[in-house]
């Protein structure tokens, strides 16, 4: 039985309220400023076109891999994986395990966007635009940034308490149309900005001699993130989905939005930054959005600070979605395992969270440290934490899942649950191949370089 104490199993109202749930997991942070930083990086086209055709063929696989999972069990991964045998339980909990890491930085970065959109309306573009000065104090602070993740998390835990229907289907009808006006207002006015046009030409035209063997693993690992593979949200938000939806056609469109707003946050964001700044101001991750942007935004006068308003509202929606489905994972886990309600559920966690974070705000003031990652990178806590979710866990739990599937229940077992309902399974043929054999080799690879052992 699917466990979930006191009554029947959640489910979905319907097919989209799953695939815009789906999309909105996808869609975040790794879709506003990891996507274009990485393409602006890696020679612009060549990187988009290396991205899409990951994304239709090991993406797709992965993600279907996940949601049929999910829903050919009724459980999330804890449960899903100890169905199949005892010996089997630990890909399950390593898999949960990759929610509980994230949980607490994501929300750390989550107070980070709701101070900066807050601070545009108080302080004003300028102030932001200081060069890093602004955000350095902000985060080396420790007892401010705390206040906003609380404040961040409070937010996220609300919406869950209330349940698959009320609160996480409300939530992204609401947030995620709004989400996408407002990119998509932002681009329009960019690209009427003088040399706008050379800046979207140097994002769009692909430079072939960028091409490489790191481009595609960044693309991969981009993939991975931006998709939410690999931590069991789409084995837990499959199991909401009812039997006769196509689900071969759901993931079809959830890939579409993913990859539709990553493409255009790189519209949003590539010629802006090429246009004030010049191709050295595409830093990376943070530095790209908390001091990079803002100068970009100053430059444009006052439309900046409406601009700078938009963004951040933007990706604290993007944050809040994506957050809301990592802790709707740990949520049904936890509920599945303890047979607890849903609101004693999410209070305890609130209760574990609040300190983990606090433990994390500060781990840029009084706890702070560097050590050297196995990669090679200088990293301090957050830093680590992404380490070990994203190029440590999250590969070696595909290479396991996929082993598994492909090779002890045999790719059929998918494919009798994608053919259910109304559904047809138009990748067949592919899904088989790269779940049997690409997928492992791929994933073995991508373990071994990112854990340092193959260099
Ligand atoms: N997919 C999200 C993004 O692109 C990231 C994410 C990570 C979402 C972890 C959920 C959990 O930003």
């Amino acid at each position: 039985m699917s466990a979930n104490s006191g009554g029947a199993r959640a489910s979905w109202s319907g097919k989209w309220a799953f695939i815009l749930a789906a999309a909105a997991s996808a869609i975040g942070l790794g879709n506003l400023w990891r996507f274009p930083y990485l393409a602006a990086k890696y020679g612009g086209g060549v990187f988009l076109i290396t991205y899409v055709v990951l994304v239709v063929t090991f993406g797709f696989t992965l993600m279907m891999l996940e949601a049929a999972l999910g829903r050919k069990t009724g459980q999330s991964a804890l449960g899903a994986f100890k169905s199949f045998g005892k010996k089997y339980a630990f890909i399950g909990i390593f898999t949960s395990a990759i929610p509980f890491i994230i949980v607490p930085y994501y929300c750390i970065i989550g107070g980070w966007v709701l101070k900066y959109a807050g601070a545009y309306l108080i302080d004003g573009s300028a102030a932001l635009a200081d060069g890093g000065t602004y955000f350095t104090n902000f985060i080396g602070g420790g007892g401010e940034s705390f206040i906003w993740a609380i404040a961040f998390l409070l937010i996220v835990f609300a919406i869950v308490a209330l349940g698959v229907k009320n609160g996480i289907e409300r939530a992204n009808r609401i947030l995620m149309p709004v989400l996408l006006i407002m990119t998509a207002g932002i681009c329009i006015y960019e690209l009427t900005l003088p040399g706008a046009i050379d800046g979207l030409a140097y994002y769009l035209t692909p430079d072939f001699s960028k091409f490489s063997v790191e481009l595609v693993i960044a693309a991969l690992g981009q993939m991975f993130y931006s998709l939410s593979l690999a931590m069991g949200i789409m084995i837990t938000y499959g199991s909401y989905v009812k039997p006769d939806v196509d689900l071969n056609r759901s993931i079809h469109q959830i890939e579409f939005f993913d990859t539709g707003v990553a493409l255009l946050a790189g519209v949003m964001i590539v010629p802006a930054v090429y246009v004030f700044s010049g191709t050295e101001g595409m830093g990376a991750g943070p530095s790209l959005m908390f001091i990079s942007l803002p100068k970009v935004f100053d430059a444009m006068g006052f439309a900046g600070t409406v601009v700078g308003v938009l963004f951040f509202v933007s990706a604290i929606f993007a944050t809040l979605t994506s957050c809301i489905s990592v802790l709707e994972a740990i949520t049904a886990n936890c509920m599945e395992i303890f047979h607890t309600s849903r609101k004693k559920t999410v209070l305890v966690l609130s209760v574990i969270y609040l300190a983990a974070s606090a433990v994390i705000a500060l781990g840029y003031s009084v706890f702070y440290f560097e050590v050297q990652l196995p990669n090679g990178s200088a990293a301090q806590l957050l830093d680590i934490m992404d380490y070990i979710s994203n190029s440590v866990m999250m590969p070696l739990i595909s290479l396991l899942s996929t082993i598994l599937i492909g090779w002890v229940l045999k790719p059929q077992f998918i494919v009798e649950e994608m053919e259910k309902g109304s559904g047809k399974f138009t990748r067949k043929a592919l899904y088989t191949v790269i779940i049997r054999y690409v997928a492992p080799i791929v994933m073995l690879i991508l373990f071994l370089q990112s854990t340092g052992i193959l260099a």
